[in-house]
Parts: structure tokens; C-alpha cells; sequence
């Protein structure tokens, strides 16, 4: 079928590479003339895992175009897929001006035999108020249908989730949109879940805030475990065990970062306050996940008493591996409290070299980024952390003291080097070696 995807970003530029891939004929649209020009010239604006090998697959089979010109985009295509941005507002609500924004250039055109998708992470009822928007607009111009069609992408792993789904959910009122979708995704073996456009918004909201909890609910038990004596590792997993707790997001640490689980928390906050529904559990995730940064400091004035002074290396400024992405990510807290505390604070991060916070020195070798420091906190579990040369971090740092905010190595690991180089190992949920 002929697409078009609305939007460049991550889940815009995926969608459209990947359903190429699927043998569609893609264009690709966006108001930045940057963003056309550097994918156009076969260059990415980001990087995501096998997102380039796509693209240029898709771009040497002609199955993929990218422009500026929402003419040739809309009138060429059978289907409409927005993938706009919906940023948090101060007060928490999604910004939609990006989507409303697209929604009133579509309805200039005659949709008429086109099934328009909302792939954008939106607030309940906005698919059916396009809907409405466009009906009452032209009565006979309208798309077949307006679908909602959320993405389960995590960063840096969204090639692999477009192709291996857990379910592909639907949210649309007629037969003809369900059949479309399916020859839409015809090639990706997941099952199809069709239900009412507001029970799919839901299910995005719903399902990110539950993995943030599962994290915060899991960061909580750590807590507990540290005093106990117990050790979350092996808590997590004997949890996971069972089917209906499942093994995944439960990975003790620094919190949650990214674009998404906190802007999705601050949504679903502000949906229930406009329905005036409780959802008491939204405070607490969001209050566990905050705590995080100040754990971590806190660790390490145990072992130094004042920062005041001291030198503290951060190693992982993104939000999680694989990615350049710092958007909320624990880096930012955990620095601006370290310094806040009075020390000197040095950086090292494979993808970031420029950081946004003032009076941080950010090094491009991570044993440069240890020399002399009283302290190595590991905020993000980078692979190249794994080959750590621990004889020369000892001898690099000024007072032996390894912080895991990512539990990244495993208990006997640690306990042997830790002996044999005279290391304090810190991480979360377990006790201190
Ligand atoms: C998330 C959802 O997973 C995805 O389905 C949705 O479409 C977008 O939001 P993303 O934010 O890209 O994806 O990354 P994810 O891998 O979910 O990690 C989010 C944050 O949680 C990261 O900071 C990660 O370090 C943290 N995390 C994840 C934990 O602290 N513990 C875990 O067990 C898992």
C-alpha cells in the first residue's frame, strides 16, 4: 500500500523504514527541512539498532521517499500515519499542538478512500475528537476511518520491537480499517487486538505506567533488601518466576529515565484529575523513581561524609544503553546534587560528550574521567563498563569506592576483584562488599 508517515522522529522514522521493509511504498514527511535533507542525503538524525540498514535497503528498492511537501505526501498516499511528538506541558498534559497542527492541514484535503493513523501517544479521547473534527469539517471528504495504533518501541531496540510485537492493538470502529491494518502489518507475526479508540489510548498509558511501576515497585523492595541483608538479584528473580509477575522490568537501579514512562506517568495524572478519578498509585512511582538520585548520593556520603571538595566520576549520562538520549535520565539529578553537595564532578558517556550541567567536566577517556576522584558511580550500564581495567581504576582513584546504581556486575564478580584490588563496592538491593 502507499504511506505516509507524518513525523521523522524515532517512532515516525522506524514505522516508515520498517514498513518498507514490509513491502509498502513509504514516503516519509516532516516540517523540518533539516530533517528531510540530511535522510534524504542518506544520512540519520538519529541512530537507532539496524534503522540505517533499513533505509537504505528501503531507499535502494525505491520503497522509500522523504519531503517536505505536504501536497505530493498526502494525495499520493492510501494510508495516514501521524507520528508527531506529544511533549509534556508544565501542568502535565500532553502538548498536542503538533498533531492538532497536522490534523487541520489534513482536513484541507479530500481524505476520501484514505484510512488516517494516529500513531502519537495521545490523551484518551483525542482520536474520536479528530474524528469528529474531520466529519463535521466536510461531510463527504472524510478518511474511511481514524484509527488509533500506539507503538510499544523502546528506544534503541525499536527496529527489533516493530518486527516481534507482543500484540498489535487497534483502536477503530469499522471493518474496513480492521482489514487495512491487517494488510498494513501483514508480515508481522503478532496478534491483532481491536477495540474501541479510546480502550487503545488507554492501553498505551495503561501499559507504560505498569513497567514504571513494576520498576519503582522493585527499587522499593531494594531498599528494603539493603537492610535486611537480603539481595534484590536474587528477590527479582525468584519474583519473576511466576507467569503473572513475569521476569522483565525488574531490574533494581538508578530509576527511569527516557521520554516516555515520565511524561506518560504526568498524562495519565492529569487524565484522571480531568475525570476526576483517584489513581493514588501515580504519586507513589513517581515519588519512589525521584528518591533515586538522593539513594545514590546518599551512599556515597557514607563512605565520605562531606562532598564538600570531593571529586565524584559519573559513568553513563543516558538514560539506558544504546541510545544518546539524557532526556530525564538519572545522570542529571545524581550531577546536579553532587555538586550541589560542593564536589567536583567529572563525566564519562560512550555517546554524550556535550552535558548540559554547569560546573560538570565531561571526558572522553573513562579513566581520565576516574583520576583522582574519591568516588566511581555507575549510572548507566553501558557494555564497555563490563571490561572495566579494575587494577587501574584502584590505582586512578583517590579513595577506593565503586558505586553500581545498575547492579551491571554480578555478586562473585565483583567480590573477587573487589578483594584483590582493595575496592568498597556499592549497589542497589544487595550488601555492600
Ligand atoms: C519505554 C517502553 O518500554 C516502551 O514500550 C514505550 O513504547 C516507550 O517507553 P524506553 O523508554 O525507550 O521504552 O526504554 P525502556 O527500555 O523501557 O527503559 C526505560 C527506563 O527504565 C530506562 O531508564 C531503564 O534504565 C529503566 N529500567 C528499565 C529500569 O530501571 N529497570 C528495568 O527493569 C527496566
Amino acid at each position: 500500500m502507499k504511506v505516509t508517515v507524518i513525523g521523522t522522529g524515532y517512532v515516525g522514522l522506524v514505522t516508515g523504514a520498517c514498513l518498507a521493509n514490509l513491502g509498502h511504498q513509504v514516503i516519509c514527511a516532516d516540517i523540518s527541512v533539516e530533517k528531510i535533507t540530511t535522510l534524504t542525503s542518506g544520512e540519520l538524525p538519529i541512530w537507532e539498532m539496524g534503522l540505517d540498514g533499513l533505509l537504505k535497503e528501503a531507499r535502494r528498492s525505491e520503497r522509500i521517499r522523504y519531503t517536505t511537501n505536504m501536497d505530493f505526501a498526502i494525495e499520493e498516499a492510501e494510508v495516514l500515519l501521524i507520528a508527531v511528538g506529544t511533549p509534556s506541558q508544565p501542568d502535565g498534559d500532553a502538548d498536542l499542538s503538533h498533531l492538532w497542527s497536522v490534523v487541520h492541514d489534513l482536513a484541507a484535503y479530500n481524505l476520501t478512500n484514505k484510512l488516517l493513523i494516529i500513531k502519537s501517544t495521545v490523551p484518551v479521547g483525542t482520536t474520536d475528537a479528530i474524528d469528529v473534527f474531520l466529519h463535521q469539517l466536510s461531510s463527504d471528504h472524510h478518511p474511511i476511518d481514524v484509527v488509533h495504533n500506539p507503538e510499544f518501541l523502546r528506544q534503541g531496540n525499536a527496529v527489533h520491537d516493530f518486527f516481534h510485537p507482543d500484540r498489535i492493538v487497534v483502536g477503530c470502529a469499522s471493518e474496513t480499517a480492521r482489514n487495512i491494518m491487517r494488510t498494513l502489518y501483514n508480515g508481522v507475526s503478532a496478534p491483532f487486538h481491536f477495540c474501541n479508540r479510546s480502550s487503545a489510548e488507554l492501553i498505551k498509558y495503561a501499559s507504560n505506567v505498569f513497567l514504571a511501576m513494576k520498576i519503582s515497585y522493585i527499587n522499593m523492595i531494594a531498599d528494603l533488601a539493603e537492610n535486611l541483608g537480603a539481595n534484590i538479584e536474587d528477590v527479582a528473580k525468584g519474583m519473576g518466576l511466576d507467569k503473572r509477575i513475569g521476569a522483565s522490568f525488574l531490574q533494581a537501579g538508578a530509576g527511569y529515565g527516557g521520554s516516555c514512562f515520565p511524561k506518560d506517568i504526568k498524562a495519565l495524572k492529569t487524565l484522571g484529575q480531568k475525570w476526576e478519578c483517584e489513581l493514588p498509585l501515580l504519586d507513589s512511582i513517581e515519588a519512589i523513581n525521584n528518591e533515586r538520585p538522593r539513594a545514590i548520593v546518599n551512599k556515597a556520603k557514607k563512605y565520605l561524609g562531606s562532598l564538600i571538595g570531593k571529586k565524584i566520576a559519573l559513568f553513563g549520562l543516558t538514560f539506558k544503553p544504546m541510545t544518546d538520549d539524557i532526556r530525564e535520565a538519572s545522570s542529571l539529578a545524581v550531577s546536579q546534587l553532587c555538586i550541589a553537595e560542593g564536589a567536583d564532578v567529572h563525566v564519562y558517556d560512550p555517546l554524550v560528550h556535550t552535558y548540559p550541567v554547569q560546573g560538570v567536566t565531561v571526558h572522553r577517556d573513562m579513566y581520565l574521567a576516574a583520576d583522582s576522584c574519591d568516588s566511581l558511580i555507575i549510572l548507566t550500564e553501558w557494555e564497555e563498563f563490563r571490561d572495566l581495567d579494575w587494577s587501574i581504576i584502584s590505582k586512578a582513584l583517590r579513595f577506593p569506592l565503586i558505586i553500581d546504581g545498575r547492579n551491571m556486575f554480578s555478586w562473585e564478580y565483583m567480590r573477587q576483584h573487589a578483594k584483590e584490588h582493595h575496592l568498597i563496592y556499592l549497589s542497589i538491593g544487595r550488601p555492600p562488599m
